[in-house]
Order: structure tokens, then sequence, then C-alpha cells
């Protein structure tokens, strides 16, 4: 029996929303997106987040990946230096290298990828819905009945299959729960916060002598606070720079504080740290450069991923805190991960081989990613409890065990996470 050409609707827009529009676009199913926000984010609304080499594999899978490894910011990070806050050097972590793994890690603002991701899907001509929000769904039988409200007007549409894949703030996991019958966990504010802007390298006297191109991004630990800096664009005018910290818990509404208000807080924290921290929040201060400010928000491990016809997919199935490095990787291997078995699920249909059976994929989707994004998000969550205030002592700790730790780490440490190939990848 042959089934009719699939309806698919992905909610969201983001990085695994466009990459899995972009993979089903190369198979035979309609494909809508429904995007929350009226259009693209900007730098101030993204930040900077790395791009790993395994995340970089289902860019290239889409063609893509040289297109972001061209953009003007954007630099390769085959080493992050590791310093205390007072200058002292505690070691080197290898973050992959093109010999290793096809690719190093690349430190990206996160619009430059949002960019390269929707520009091909304008150029594949993809319906895309924007100022389109999802409010809720309902399962059945034969489809999953999806509801959203766009420009303000009440929407709906049946569907075979609907992808969750709206970040962290999910409004598909609840549903979807709900439809399930199971308590939903929510997100969480984690007590700590991400702050950051992009600087001129030539606002703060000396710095281009430290950020050099063998030594691009350096990561700094201190008792209370942690500062991440890189040289971003490639004719080295730009430094990209974050700190992480604890801050008072607030609601999400209560996190969009001024610039001015942010930075104050900031400058006391670090004001005796080493060159160049309190240099470049003054430099920032001065400016008129936008700040971002990332609440890191998590959401309790999932029990499910999946119902009969939905499926949750990037932070909307697993909320990646950003110590991981992985937040977009994970997003983007899922897409990779369930493009690959809904192509031979819809191939083998079209030449009617086989009636389409979501629900048994979708269980595998989650048997097969769970276990990995379990892991990352293990280690993301301990090394976002190393960004916390610490005692006196137990920041001698910390330096004294990741000082043995990376005198140890070989190149072949990262391979488990960065050596990843999702499967097919390469034959899109
Ligand atoms: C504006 C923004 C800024 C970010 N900044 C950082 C950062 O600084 N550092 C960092 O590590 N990570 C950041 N992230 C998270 C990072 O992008 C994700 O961890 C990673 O890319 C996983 O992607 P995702 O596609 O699963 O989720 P996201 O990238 O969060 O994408 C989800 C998309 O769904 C849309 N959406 C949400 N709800 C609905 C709805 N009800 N209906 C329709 N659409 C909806 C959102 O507008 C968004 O475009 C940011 C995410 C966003 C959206
Ligand atoms: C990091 O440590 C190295 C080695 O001690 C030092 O040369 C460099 O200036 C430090 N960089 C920063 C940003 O503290
Ligand atoms: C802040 O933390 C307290 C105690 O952990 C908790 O009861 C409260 O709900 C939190 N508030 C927010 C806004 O998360």
């Amino acid at each position: 029996m042959c089934a009719h050409k699939p309806e698919i609707v992905v909610a969201g827009g983001g990085i695994a929303g466009a990459a899995i529009a972009l993979f089903l676009s190369r198979l035979n199913a309609n494909v809508i997106v429904l995007e929350g926000r009226p259009g693209r984010p900007t730098f101030a609304e993204g930040g900077i987040l790395m791009l790993a080499p395994n995340g970089m594999h289902v860019l290239g899978g889409l063609g893509l990946a040289r297109t972001l490894l061209q953009r003007d910011s954007g630099v390769q990070v085959p080493w992050i230096t590791i310093n205390d806050s007072a200058g002292g050097h505690i070691g080197k972590v290898p973050q992959g290298s093109e010999e290793r793994y096809g690719f190093a890690s690349t430190m990206v603002m996160r619009s430059d990828l949002h960019d390269v991701l929707l520009d091909e899907v304008e150029r594949k001509r993809l319906d895309v819905k924007w100022n389109a929000q999802v409010q809720s769904i309902e399962e059945s039988d034969d489809g999953v009945l999806v509801r959203w409200i766009q420009d303000g007007l009440p929407h709906e549409k049946k569907a075979d299959l609907l992808i969750g894949a709206d970040g962290t703030w999910s409004t598909v996991r609840p549903s979807m729960y709900d439809c399930l019958g199971l308590s939903v966990p929510t997100p969480e504010y984690s007590g700590l916060v991400g702050l950051g802007a992009l600087t001129n390298i030539d606002s703060v006297p000396g710095l281009s002598d430290l950020l050099t191109p063998d030594r691009p991004c350096v990561m700094i630990h201190g008792r209370q606070g942690f500062v991440g800096m890189a040289i971003f664009d490639r004719e080295r005018k730009k430094v990209g720079w974050w700190t992480t910290h604890e801050a008072p818990n607030r609601t999400r509404e209560e996190w969009k504080i001024p610039k001015k208000e942010a930075l104050v807080k900031m400058r006391e924290r670090y004001s005796d740290w080493a060159f160049p921290v309190p240099q470049l929040i003054a430099a920032a201060e001065a400016s008129d450069d936008q700040l971002f400010v990332w609440p890191v928000f998590q959401v309790r491990k999932l029990e499910r991923w999946h119902s009969r016809r939905t499926v949750l997919i990037g932070d909307a199935a697993h909320a990646m805190p950003p110590h991981s490095g992985q937040g977009a990787s994970q997003a983007l291997e899922d897409a990779g991960y369930l493009a690959y078995l809904l192509r031979a699920q819809i191939e083998s249909a079209v030449s009617g081989t086989k009636e389409l059976d979501w629900t048994p994929l979708l269980a595998q989707f989650q048997m097969d990613r769970q276990p990995r994004v379990n892991e990352i998000v293990d280690e993301a969550n301990r090394r976002g409890s190393m960004k916390k205030d610490q005692s006196v002592l137990g920041y001698m700790m910390k330096k004294w065990i990741m000082w043995i730790m990376f005198m140890f780490m070989r190149e072949s440490w990262g391979d488990g996470w960065f050596g990843y190939k999702v499967p097919g990848i390469d034959e899109w």
C-alpha cells in the first residue's frame, strides 16, 4: 500500500529546527516550520557558542561547513588555554583538530551559525512561518493536530509528525506530556548567568599580544567567577568574551536587565583579577557595544522524548548547559540522526513496501541518542559547578585538580565526543 506524502511540522526555527527542515527537504515529505520570533535574532540575543567537530560534521552533511568557516567572524580553537585569575597558567585542553577529526572546534556567534542555516532554508524556499507561536497539540490515531497563533490569529494543521525543536522554553514539551498523561519538568534557573560582548581589541591596549593565532582562546577560572575570551574575526579587530558566575535567582523575565546594571555588578566581582579582565569590562562600559545576558536554565532529564507522533529534539529534549560546549552540536546531531531514521522509513514507504509507522522510529531515536546526551549533560553540570563561588581552600583544590588533569590530557581525550559521526551523514 502506498502511503501519502507525509506532512511534517517543525516547531521552532532555531539551530535544531532549521537543520532538520533542511534534511527533510531532501526527502519526499511536506515540511513547514513554525517559528515564534518575528525574524532572525541579533548578536546580542544570541551570544557566542562553540561548535565542536562532531557538530561541524552535521553541517558538513548539509554542505554548509565551508560556508560557516568562510564567514568573517568565528575562530578555530584547537586548544583552550586555561589560566587562573592572577594571570598564572593552569593548562591546555585539546578541542580537536582538522587532522584528527576533519574539523577543529570553532567558536562562532550563534547568529552566524543561525544565518548560515536560515540562508540555506531561504535559498531552498522552504515554508517557514515567522511570528508563529505554537500553543498546543492534540494527538489521535491518524495524526497530530498543531495549534498556533500567527500574527495574532489562530491557526491549526493536522500533521503526520510533529518535531518539537522549540528550545529550553518549549511549549511542545508540556503539551506532549499532557497527551502522555505524565507530569513535565519545567526549566529551573541553575544559579549561574553568562554575560558577554564583542569588544574592539584596540580598546584594551596590550590585549592583542595575549590572544594570538596559536593561543586564540583563553579561559580563566577564579574563586568567584569565570571568564572566557577569544579573538573573533579574521582581521583580529574584535575580541569575543563572556563571564559565567553565580547570581541570585530570578525569573526569566526578571533577567531582562539593562547593560549598565549588569556591568556594575560584573566590575565589582572581577575588580581584583589580572589583566585583561577588568580592562575588558571597563572597555565594554565605555563603549556602546551590546551586552548579551544568558541566564542558564536547566530542565531535569526527561523520561520521554516522544509520544505517538511527536518528538523533541535539541534543547527541547535536553536543555544543554553552555558549559559543555555541545549545545548546538548536540542539537545538530539530533537533527542529523532523526533525519537518518526518517529517510529509511520514508523511502521504503514511498516504494510501497511499508506503511509509515512513526512511534517505533521515535522510540528508537530516543533510545539511541539519550545515553550520549546524558553523559554530556552530566559532564557539563560538573563543569558548571566549578564556576560557582568557592572558598579559598576549595579554589586551591580546584586549581590543583585541573593542573594534574590537564597535565595528563592527551589529544585522544576528545575522541568520544568530537570523533563521533552521525550515521549516514556523508550521504545526503
Ligand atoms: C536567542 C537565543 C540565544 C541563545 N544564546 C546562547 C548563548 O549565549 N550561549 C549558549 O550556549 N546557548 C545559547 N542559546 C542556546 C543555543 O542556541 C542552543 O543550546 C542550541 O543552539 C540548541 O538549539 P535548539 O535549536 O535546540 O534550541 P534554540 O536554539 O533555543 O531554538 C529554539 C527556537 O524555537 C523557537 N520557539 C520557542 N518556542 C516556540 C514556540 N512556542 N513556537 C514556535 N517557535 C518557538 C525559538 O524562538 C527558537 O528560535 C541561545 C538560544 C536562543 C534562542
Ligand atoms: C595566561 O597564562 C600565560 C602563561 O602564564 C600568560 O602568558 C598569559 O598572559 C595569560 N593570559 C591571560 C589572559 O591571563
Ligand atoms: C529561588 O530559589 C528558591 C529557593 O531555592 C526557590 O524557592 C524559588 O522558587 C526560586 N525562585 C525562582 C524565581 O526561581
